[in-house]
């Protein structure tokens, strides 16, 4: 089995899953009869204490579903430069949402303050109207930094001074309550809606959450029923998901131990360059460049190796660790990546 850095996506269920998952009583949940999905959508609710859940068939599409129920076509939304919702989700802002992203450039995933406000549009015959705000935590494109909960506060007030909802991009939601040590409550306390994955760090083999208000998600599952994400027996599915929310929460801690133990070992080796103390979740961005070689060239050479790594950029390595990285395959990638630094040097 090769040591499989390149997401937490790659986890696969356990096994209480798939016994949860062989056994789950299942319904049509279109008619809203899958009492599985129902009461993962309860649990899911009250771990964010928003009113209502609802079941989506990934990160991407309760992204998606929230632009839409929050927003207008034609509007804008202010969200960060390098967020998922922006950068990773191939401009569905624009095709499905028809709106327009007005994007600033974050500091670690946050968006300065005074941006924020200067960002949100007067009322003008030439404007478009500002829908929205969205947030991401953990921020995935900065590193799996997490927005601390005077931050999130903070953009909070702005958006009821302003009567602007907040959408979170919360896919690694339970890393940041985690790296915070606060209960996932406490961070979504500042926002409208929030989405969060259960097929990352959980290990659920897919689906996502997307919570509000009561009123909110009524409206959002008529979203996503146009855009295909209405299933049947969904239950089958969302029995991991139960499992996911119930055990797998309270091992998040270990993959963010192994995130800096790697930081930490990579740091001390002689052509890369990383920052440990900025690695405060589950992913670590490096640079290749000292070495001298491109970021895909490092990747092939980690290849060899048996590790699996994506590249971000022409210098830059990510690394993400769960459930299935274990300490020793820490040592052995850090062992790794310092030979392969060795050789390159001998060889120039
Ligand atoms: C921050 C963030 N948001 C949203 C998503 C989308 O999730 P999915 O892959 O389930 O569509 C991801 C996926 O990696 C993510 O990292």
């Amino acid at each position: 089995m090769p040591i499989d850095l390149r997401s937490d996506t790659v986890t696969t269920p356990t096994e209480e899953m798939r016994n949860a998952m062989r056994d789950a009583v299942v319904g049509d949940d279109v008619y809203g009869d899958d009492p599985t999905i129902n009461e993962l959508e309860r649990l899911a609710a009250s771990m964010v204490e928003k009113e209502a859940a609802l079941f989506v068939t990934s990160g991407t599409q309760g992204n998606q579903v929230a632009v839409l129920t929050h927003t207008h076509r034609g509007d804008e939304i202010i969200a960060e430069a390098t967020s998922h919702i922006v950068h990773h989700e191939t401009a569905g802002l624009a095709v499905i949402g028809g709106v327009q992203p007005r994007t600033i450039q974050g500091v670690n995933g946050q968006m300065p303050i005074d941006e924020i406000v200067a960002a949100i549009r007067e009322p003008d015959v030439h404007n478009p109207r500002t829908g929205l705000i969205c947030l991401e935590n953990t921020h995935g494109d900065s590193g799996g930094r997490i927005l601390p909960l005077n931050y999130m506060k903070d953009v909070y007030e702005i958006s009821r001074a302003h009567h602007l909802p907040i959408h979170l991009d919360g896919a690694r939601l339970f890393n940041a309550a985690v790296g915070l040590g606060v209960q996932p409550k406490e961070i979504t306390a500042y926002t409208d809606s929030v989405q969060f994955c259960l097929s990352k760090g959980l290990s659920a083999p897919m689906g996502s959450i997307l919570a509000g208000s009561k009123e909110f998600i009524d409206q959002a599952r008529k979203w996503r029923k146009m855009l295909g994400g209405g299933t049947r027996q969904a239950g089958v599915v969302g029995a991991a998901g139960i499992v996911a929310l119930n055990d797998m929460v309270s091992r998040l801690p270990e993959d963010h131990r192994h995130a800096k133990q790697l930081a930490e070992g990579l740091a001390q080796i002689d052509g890369i360059e990383i920052n440990a103390i900025e690695v405060e979740s589950n992913i670590l961005f490096f640079s290749v460049a000292p070495v001298g070689l491109s970021s895909t060239e490092f990747i092939e050479r980690l290849k060899s190796y048996d590790i699996l790594a994506n590249t971000y950029g022409s210098s830059q390595i990510r690394f993400v660790t769960h459930r299935e990285i274990e300490t020793e395959d820490i040592e052995r990638t850090i062992a790794c990546v310092k030979e392969i630094c060795a050789n390159e040097r001998t060889h120039v």
